[in-house]
């Protein structure tokens, strides 16, 4: 699909915390880069009986709160002169009779040409698509766009419902599934590290890999979102898109060309290979786990039980590790690990690639019963870069061996990143999906953890507990096949 030209784009959940963070400081970048089209008009939907007047100190109040020193007022007054904004509830059909009515007003000729953001609670989603189709929102009107945000669903019978009712009114060109992990730019160097490098992709492989760990940790706590956390929980939050998209780039075979369904085709087909977990075993595959209360970079933190909005006794669980197995020649019997957690001890988002151990040991330390394996690392958070440790010989007499680093950073330190929402938004509007998720991605994700998921929810009256600021609980750690496999929480 081309770029779509003229075009308003409306954000549904303008005030919300994704907007506030993440979308339309992306946005303002965008604007301050020359990168928005002179006839892209934004709507703001939200429920607060504001003027366009409230909306606007809010807009402002969110840029300068989340970019700082970078705001630009010359930049923000270009920006914020875009905006138009509806006060709705999503439940109210008279809303989107408002919202059209903007959207009809003269400003850019006749403009057919829309994007919906869905940046609500997944469980408002089918109402607004409702609402939407009833007032003309179809494929048949114009070229209209729908950005659904994740978790996409709730476990597999409710994405397949969703889907079905988003394809009953929008094509599969017209709908953008986002996973916003899938437009940082270290995790599309990791498709550029495994097939631009003749070196990798030998060893890439049963063969040579040991185990594979994929870490996403978040030093933060649940803040205002309990809402909708304390009903999705850390499986469903983070694991079932961001750790399953990034455990398929790392496994996946490479694509006949670097496009949209290519991609998608493969990941599809490392999703399909992930071996079932029994519901007997879902104890050995898996673990979760809430934080209680205790400190975190210095600071004390309440325990999720104590924090605004949780419900009294949940037992959502905030960190969850689980191990999977992809049965394919590639990779079978190599275990791969994925933890996340809320509250834990900084944030980190780490793939680990740890060998196998030599066959013989032929240099050792006095004393030392192995050296350590080698470990590729590729890191988004808190650095951006990639490690390849080795051994060499230690300086001096004997021969010993110390750890060598080989590092591949990812850009130098002063450069800008380019914001994963950036990427994306911009994708949305010039219609290029390579960087969303087809259903089909979404549903086999939904499978491989659906047994999980069903035997927690009959386990509701008890969780482990660990201290906020820790690694999460020492017990995951019971999921690992050996002794020398430990979490590796260190670049
Ligand atoms: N927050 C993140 O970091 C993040 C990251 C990735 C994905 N997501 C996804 O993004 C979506 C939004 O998350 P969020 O954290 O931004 O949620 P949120 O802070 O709860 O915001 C929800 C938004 O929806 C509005 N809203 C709720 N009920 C409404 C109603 N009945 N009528 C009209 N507006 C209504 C809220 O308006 P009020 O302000 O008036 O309540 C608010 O603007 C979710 O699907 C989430 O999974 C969030």
């Amino acid at each position: 699909m081309a770029d779509l030209g003229p075009c308003y784009f409306v954000i549904f959940g303008a005030t919300g915390n994704l907007a506030a963070r993440k979308l339309l400081p992306a946005l303002y970048q965008l604007e301050a880069a020359d990168r928005l089209n002179t006839d892209l008009r934004f709507l703001a939907f939200a429920r607060r009986d504001w003027t366009l007047s409230e909306w606007l100190g809010f807009l402002k109040q969110s840029i300068q709160e989340h970019l700082g020193d970078s705001f630009d007022a010359a930049v923000f007054q270009r920006f914020e002169a875009r905006f138009d904004y509806v006060m709705g509830d999503l439940n109210d059909p008279q809303a989107y009779k408002r919202m059209m009515d903007e959207l009809s007003k003269p400003r850019m000729g006749v403009c057919e040409n829309m994007v919906f953001y869905l940046a609500i609670k997944p469980s408002d989603f089918l109402v607004v698509i409702e609402q939407l189709s009833k007032i003309g929102i179809s494929r048949t009107h114009g070229r209209h766009r729908i950005v659904v945000e994740k978790p996409f669903g709730e476990d597999i019978a409710s994405a397949q419902e969703l889907n079905t009712k988003l394809h009953r009114y929008f094509d599969e060109d017209q709908i953008y599934r986002i996973d916003h992990y899938l437009g940082k730019e270290t995790v599309q160097n990791l498709l550029v590290f495994r097939f631009a490098n003749t070196l990798i992709e030998p060893i890439w492989n049963r063969n040579y890999i040991d185990h594979v760990q994929i870490t996403v940790a978040e030093s933060e706590g649940v803040g205002r979102r309990a809402g909708y956390y304390d009903t999705a929980g850390a499986m469903r939050d983070m694991l079932q898109n961001h750790l399953m998209q990034l455990l398929t780039l790392v496994a996946m075979e490479p694509p006949a060309i670097l496009e949209a369904d290519a991609l998608a085709d493969e990941k599809v087909k490392v999703l399909r290979s992930i071996r079932p977990i029994p519901p007997q075993g879902v104890g050995e595959h898996a673990y979760r786990a809430q934080y209680a209360a205790g400190r975190v970079n210095g600071k004390d933190a309440p325990g999720y039980l104590e924090e605004p909005g949780v419900a009294k006794g949940s037992a959502t669980e905030t960190f969850v590790a689980a191990k999977f197995y992809i049965d394919n020649w590639r990779w079978r019997n190599v275990p791969f690990y994925v933890r996340t957690g809320k509250r834990l001890a900084e944030n980190s988002s780490l793939i680990a690639i740890r060998f196998r151990h030599p066959p013989q040991l032929l240099f050792h330390d006095a004393g030392a019963a192995h050296i350590d394996p080698n470990w590729i690392l590729l890191s988004m958070q808190p650095t951006e870069c990639m490690h390849i440790e080795l051994h060499a010989k230690e300086p001096g007499l004997g021969m010993n061996t110390r750890i060598v680093r080989l590092n591949a950073s990812y850009r130098p330190t002063q450069a800008t990143t380019m914001e994963a929402y950036k990427t994306l938004l911009l994708d949305v509007v010039e219609g290029d999906r390579s960087l969303f998720l087809r259903f089909d991605e979404v549903e086999w994700a939904w499978r491989v953890v659906d047994p999980i998921l069903r035997d927690w929810s009959r386990r509701r009256d008890y969780i482990a507990t660990y201290p906020a600021g820790s690694w999460g609980p020492r017990e995951a750690g019971r999921l690992f096949e050996r002794e020398d496999q430990v979490w590796r929480n260190e670049i």
